[in-house]
């Protein structure tokens, strides 16, 4: 099995978890790259495509939504992974829904997703956010070491799994 895992992350939470999931398909020909690095010509040389992003402002990172905008090479199956750092489905949920949307219309099929915690790490914004809204300040501090450990290790779990199914099916 041909698997590419490609991602958008602005300060390494979601390409830690990449490699995570990587280090769970070691058993199979895996290719681990930046989204932006990736030619959306060649994603229907994969079996599955592992997509990845922080998310920003409740959306995913721009290379991300442009591979799949600018592709009509589609692969037959898609696995989409996130880190957020807010843990109320309000502040991420809808993040891929466009995503989601062009990759059903072309007939590919979304067979899993995994999303964690991710500390901002960037100290402008995490001011800014408690400036604005203080009541964040609890789901802040519970995103702090995220993605951690057990993190890497579910995510690491979720891959094999995802393509155990995908192969006995
Ligand atoms: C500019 C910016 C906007 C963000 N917006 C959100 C958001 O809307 N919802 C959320 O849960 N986390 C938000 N975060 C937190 C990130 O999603 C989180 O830290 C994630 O792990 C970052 O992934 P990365 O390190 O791969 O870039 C934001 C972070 C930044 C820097």
């Amino acid at each position: 099995m041909n698997i590419l895992i490609c991602y958008h992350s602005k300060t390494g939470n979601t390409e830690k978890i990449a490699e995570s999931i990587a280090k769970g398909l070691e058993s199979f020909e895996v290719s681990v790259r930046p989204a932006k690095d990736v030619d959306p010509n060649e994603l229907k040389n994969y079996d599955v495509v592992f997509l990845g992003s922080g998310i920003y402002a409740g959306g995913i990172g721009k290379s991300a939504v442009n591979l799949i905008k600018n592709t009509t090479s589609f692969p037959k199956n898609f696995v989409l992974f996130s880190t957020h750092a807010n843990n109320d489905p309000r502040y991420y949920g809808k993040a891929f829904k466009k995503v989601e949307k062009i990759i059903k219309r072309a007939g590919s099929q979304i067979i899993g997703a995994f999303d964690c915690i991710g500390e901002n790490k960037n100290p402008k914004v995490v001011k800014l956010l408690l400036q604005s809204s203080p009541e964040l300040e609890p789901a802040i501090e519970l995103s702090k070491g995220h993605p951690n450990d057990e993190d890497f290790e579910n995510a690491k779990n979720f891959a094999k799994s995802v393509i155990e199914k995908l192969q006995n099916k």
